[in-house]
């Protein structure tokens, strides 16, 4: 099953909030406690702000959503144990990627963060827009079917 697949099962069962912020740094907080304050009860929601934090930092460092009058939206999905947040930008020359990691960089680490606090991630866009995507799941078939991704 792939992820498109899996966030779009049962879709009326989904909850779903959106917010466009500023593209300025301390947005990134803001970010993280839109997350937290609608994720009270969330068993992994240090992993859910960790994983924000990391998207919302490249969508502000990586793409035009940082420059000036720049914006980026979070998008924070629920369905039962599942919750998908996705970052949207507003593109920029680099994609979204894990290189290799040299032990002496100072950086290139957030997405393997990710990737590791994550049941799964992606994402789709290109030079004019991009959505970075980290599901979260606690266990059950959901869980492993983004594991295969
Ligand atoms: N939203 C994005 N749009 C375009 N390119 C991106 C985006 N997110 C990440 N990238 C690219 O993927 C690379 C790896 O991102 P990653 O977050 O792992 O490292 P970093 O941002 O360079 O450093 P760090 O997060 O460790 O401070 C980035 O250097 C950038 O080239
Ligand atoms: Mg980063």
């Amino acid at each position: 099953m792939s992820l498109v697949t899996l966030l779009a099962a049962d879709p009326a069962a989904a909850q779903r909030w959106r917010r466009t912020f500023p593209g300025e740094p301390e947005q990134a907080a803001a970010a993280r406690r839109f997350a937290a304050a609608l994720l009270p009860d969330c068993p992994f929601l240090d992993d859910v702000l960790l994983a924000t934090g990391e998207m919302v930092g490249n969508a502000l460092r990586h793409t035009k959503s940082g420059r000036s009058g720049g914006r980026f939206a979070v998008e924070i999905r629920r369905t039962g144990d599942l919750i998908a947040v996705a970052v949207t930008d507003e593109g920029g020359p680099t994609e979204p990627a894990t290189p290799d990691a040299d032990p002496l960089a100072e950086s290139g680490r957030g997405l393997r963060t990710v990737s590791a606090c994550t049941t799964g991630w992606g994402w789709f866009g290109n030079e004019t827009g991009r959505t970075v995507t980290a599901v979260f799941a606690s266990g059950g078939p959901c869980g492993e079917a983004v594991r295969a991704l």
